[in-house]
């Protein structure tokens, strides 16, 4: 979202604007370290595009992909962090041609995200979670109900919809039983990390319970709540890396 990428930005001495294909990808450093940072845009022809030229163009050698997302699984909370260890488009399906979610000619349903990172960013999450009022304020903590927010791992679930009704968060818990939380784009940057063989992980936000109150005070969430958990997740992961 703008106001996570706005954080960041404001953190990168150095950044240059570079526009390709109608994005501004900001090329630069953050901590230290040399980084390109971009809007996915929503939903996953738009991600994937924008995956696509970040390998094409700048050659990345890692994607990490922040936003926000709807928490699926009972314990998943709002303020809560997600880091996936697969990825999988809940609204895939050419069946009876393959089965019901699989990538048709992929033979993938479900992509894993890179172990290594995938661990890092959720000791960094574990570690920023543990003082909420240090990382979003005592006003945000009180207004969004942060009072121990949880770090989850497990299965994030992509689709283009935005979840807002218990009927269908219903229907996704009930086909994908594991799923943890659903947004708009991850699993199709993790399919496009894999045909290039580049490493991909992917950190969420809990905004909402994808169910009828999923659009209440959205923006707010994502400017006082999920765009300093990126912030403090990149940085402190990045600040982790070896100088390069
Ligand atoms: N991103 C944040 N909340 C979401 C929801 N409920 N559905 C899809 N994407 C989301």
């Amino acid at each position: 979202m703008h106001e996570e990428l706005k954080a960041l930005l404001a953190q990168m001495p150095d950044e240059q604007r570079v526009r390709i294909a109608g994005r501004d990808f900001w090329v630069g450093h953050l901590q230290g370290q040399p980084v390109v940072a971009v809007l996915s845009r929503i939903g996953k022809v738009a991600a994937a595009v924008t995956a696509t030229v970040l390998l094409e163009r700048f050659g990345v050698r890692a994607i990490v992909f922040s936003g926000v997302a709807g928490g699926l699984a009972p314990g998943v909370k709002v303020g809560d962090v997600v880091v996936a260890t697969e990825l999988l488009q809940h609204d895939m399906d050419a069946s009876p041609l393959f089965p019901k979610h699989e990538v048709p000619l992929m033979g993938i349903s479900r992509f894993t995200a890179d172990a290594a990172i995938s661990d890092a960013l959720a000791a960094v999450a574990e570690e920023a979670l543990r003082d909420p009022v240090a990382l979003v304020g005592q006003g945000a903590v009180d207004e969004f109900g942060l009072h121990s927010p949880k770090v989850h791992r497990g299965l994030l679930i992509s689709g283009d919809r935005f979840v807002s009704t218990a009927a269908e968060s219903e229907a996704l818990r009930r086909n994908l039983s594991d799923a943890l939380a659903v947004e708009m784009e991850g699993a199709a940057v993790a399919q496009v990390c894999h045909d290039y063989g580049v490493p991909f992980a992917a950190m969420r936000t809990i905004s909402d319970r994808a169910d009828d109150e999923a659009h209440g005070d959205f923006a707010r969430f994502v400017a006082e709540v999920a765009s300093r958990y990126s912030l403090a997740l990149a940085s402190a992961w990045l600040a982790r890396q070896p100088a390069t």
